[in-house]
């Protein structure tokens, strides 16, 4: 059992493998957070809870003049707005006399095997019944507004998912003003947060700053989870790394606006909360309605960073991912997008075919151009017909040839904007998300589509259906190119205008799930402007997503090792490109650029006719290694071996069974009368002897096999690489499995 309930005490405790997560019902009726971190094999952690006499705190009303119970420094399950906690609350809701203080107390619960879908959300599922789900009605004291807490176990993965909903049981309407979707109390004020921060074409580098008293928020407001910060944070031990220390992951598995918030109060504890940003979010809740507020996931390590990441690794892709490609290994493939941009036809991509099926390349993606009259990027966005002068023979025209060559196609669509000068613009211009009466502003010159509309997003299936059913199309690029402005819709009345952001989100949502469902066959990824919606909610409808528009080798390695601390190497869209690199300028070994880019979900995106003999057999050989590989790279555990910033990024992946793994190491200055650095390996066999297989030279003699307590206790020692960017990759094989 991963839920039970002590009736006698009222204590709900929820075991994972190595966790326990605690909380009680309280006198009164609130729910208390008691205790989550390593595991408890018996026992109660209410002795944690504080009682002295506070006497500037507030108390509830029954408490009388009892005054050591007060909610301002008790820690809670799911506090709320003006009812004496004065830390962040997760909801807060307007009644129709004004007034906002929602005083929630515990009515019920229900333990049961398996975990609900969210309608309309992503979520967390289990497989064959192996979770159980707890679920907790809250109800306000003076008013039937209730809140429906969930809370489901993945054992082996030490994750909760954790999700709520409110349903207005009222006989008028109230507003949400913030109904976040986790709270974790913690008593002290010792932790580390981490967070990824970034850009358009540099998503995701680590920040790491220790707790202080007020608030700490990362968040996003762009209408898209954002390039800017991610829906993923860490909180840790301060002296926790890859190896050590007590880590807490949470994901929040929705691709809109999103606040995360560490706050240390004036006690100096800790409460983290996690949900859809408040800012530019008010929710009319008619009578009889419920809202349901995305999931979240909490996983914990008691041994580091490292452990931390494989768990989200292993739960996102066997809980989240969806889909015929789910498990199986995606096709490498080739973008034509730095091999063209807006300029090329039907010939020069089947050029490029050409060459790339020589390579062993399996999937050809038509990126953004061959619609509509699109030649630049002010154009036609909303416009999804072929453009003939580009593609004479139509989709299927090129499709049957890309196919003749043994090859998939695959195009791009950026289904949620429409450009000015556009058939769709000149018709439905009431369509996107503009103000009336204020200018409408631009971004990338387009305007985006009003996704809160049922009547847009049923256009898109039906317009999009008609594309992937004009020809055998294998993969979709789903693209987003631009963040929300005054976003106001005219589907719905100046009081839900709060509501348009998420409703966004769920028509993103509606219709990816439709085109899913409708073409189960094809692999979608996602993408905007490169790693802007890179998020867990996204996965559960695209298994990968393009990891940034940067593809310059070194600024990836710091781009993949951020990414890397939530999600799998499976899902982020990794190409080689050309040389030098059209973000960078810099010019890195073609060996380097795939062995970072293999490190993903695999692709090129230059313009093989451009390449000498030499270049396309090494680009062969690359894509030999990488399907050779992909066990490993694909299903395998990844490890983090350094960090990115030092003169040597190196990482791992080893099988689950400790028989195999792949050591890639990219040196990123090459310094003079140096001693190459010393890399402990992970995740080996310590009684086993490993094989080593490496093209270098010098480390083929001075290593030939190795054991494993040798190669992860004292570690290997990297020969010294010369010249720009060098790198080798090491294949280690367990003996008695040659
Ligand atoms: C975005 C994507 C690129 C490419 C272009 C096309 O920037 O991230 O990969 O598809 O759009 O316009």
């Amino acid at each position: 059992m991963a839920i039970l309930y002590d009736n006698s005490k009222k204590i709900f405790t929820l075991q994972t493998q190595d966790s326990t997560y605690q909380f009680c019902i309280s006198q009164f009726g609130y729910l208390l957070h008691l205790y989550y971190g390593r595991k408890m094999e018996y026992g109660d952690a209410s002795g944690l809870i504080h009682t002295g006499d506070h006497g500037f705190c507030p108390c509830p009303n029954e408490a009388k003049d009892d005054r050591t119970f007060s909610l301002d420094f008790l820690p809670q399950e799911y506090p709320s707005l003006g009812n004496g906690d004065y830390r962040t609350p997760c909801l807060a809701v307007s009644y129709p006399n004004g007034s906002s203080a929602c005083d929630l107390r515990y009515v019920s619960h229900r333990i049961f095997s398996g975990k609900p879908a969210l309608n309309g959300l992503p979520a967390l599922y289990c497989n064959e019944g192996s979770c159980e789900t707890l679920e907790i009605i809250l109800q306000d004291s003076s008013e039937p507004i209730e809140v429906h807490l969930f809370y489901s176990v993945f054992e082996t993965q030490n994750a909760i998912s954790r999700s709520c909903s409110v349903v207005n049981k009222t006989r008028h309407a109230v507003f949400l003003d913030s109904v976040l979707s986790c709270c974790m109390d913690f008593y002290g004020d010792h932790y580390d947060f981490m967070t990824f921060y970034g850009r358009h074409a540099m998503e995701r580098s680590v920040e790491r700053r220790r707790l202080t008293h007020g608030k700490t928020v990362v968040d996003s407001v762009r209408g898209a989870s954002s390039h800017q910060q991610n829906p993923f944070v860490i909180l840790c031990e301060p002296n926790a790394d890859e190896d050590k220390g007590e880590c807490y992951g949470i994901s929040l598995l929705y691709s809109g606006n999103f606040a995360a918030c560490a706050e240390v109060d004036q006690f100096d504890q800790t409460r983290f909360t996690m949900g859809i940003n408040p800012n530019l979010f008010r929710w009319k809740l008619a009578p009889g309605e419920s809202f349901q507020a995305p999931e979240t996931v909490l996983s914990y390590s008691p041994e580091g960073l490292g452990m931390l990441s494989g768990q989200f690794h292993t739960l996102f892709r066997n809980n989240l991912c969806r889909g015929c490609y789910k498990d199986r290994r995606r096709p490498v493939l080739i973008n034509n997008w730095e091999a063209t941009y807006f300029d090329f036809n039907e010939d020069k991509l089947v050029r490029i075919a050409e060459e790339a099926s020589k390579a062993g390349i399996e999937l050809l993606v038509m990126d953004d151009g061959w619609f509509g009259s699109r030649n630049n990027d002010c154009t036609s966005l909303g416009d999804w017909t072929v453009n003939r002068k580009k593609l004479p023979n139509g989709l299927d025209g090129l499709c049957r040839k890309i196919n003749g060559l043994g090859m998939k196609l695959g195009i791009w669509f950026e289904p949620e904007m429409v450009s000015e000068n556009s058939e769709l613009y000149r018709k439905h211009g009431e369509w996107c998300l503009r103000i009336p009466g204020r200018p409408n502003q631009r971004g990338r010159s387009q305007f985006v589509l009003d996704f809160s509309r049922s009547d847009v997003v049923d256009y898109l299936f039906n317009s999009i259906s008609e594309v992937l059913h004009s020809a055998n199309i294998e993969y979709v690029k789903w693209d987003m190119n631009r963040h929300l402005t005054q976003a106001w819709s005219a589907g719905v009345p100046a009081e839900r205008e709060g509501e348009v952001y998420h409703r966004y989100v769920l028509g993103v949502y509606n219709l990816l799930e439709r085109l899913l469902k409708a073409f189960p066959n094809i692999l979608f990824e996602g993408c905007a402007g490169g790693g802007g919606r890179f998020d867990a909610g996204m996965l559960y409808y695209t298994p990968q997503i393009w990891c940034s528009d940067n593809t310059d080798a070194i600024d990836r390695l710091e781009i993949q090792y951020g990414t890397s601390f939530a999600y799998p190497a499976c899902s982020m869209g990794s190409h080689v490109s050309a040389c030098p690199n059209h973000q960078t300028g810099r010019s890195v070994p073609l060996k380097t650029r795939g062995i970072v880019a293999m490190s993903g979900a695999f692709g090129f995106e230059l313009d093989l006719e451009k390449l000498n003999a030499g270049e396309k057999e090494e680009i062969a050989s690359l894509v030999k290694q990488y399907k050779k590989y992909y066990k490993l790279i694909g299903r395998g555990n990844y490890y983090r071996l350094t960090d990115p910033h030092g003169c040597v990024s190196a990482w791992q992946f080893a099988s689950a069974d400790r028989k195999e793994a792949l050591v890639n190491i990219v040196v990123t200055r090459a310094r003079a009368n140096a001693i190459p650095p010393v890399l402990k390996l992970e995740g080996l066999d310590e009684a086993k002897s490993y094989r080593i297989v490496c093209d270098d030279l010098e480390f083929k003699d001075y290593y030939k096999d190795c054991s494993g307590s040798a190669l992860m206790n004292a570690g290997l020692r990297i020969p010294n690489l010369y010249g720009d960017y060098p790198s080798l990759q090491i294949h280690l094989l367990a003996e008695d499995d040659q």
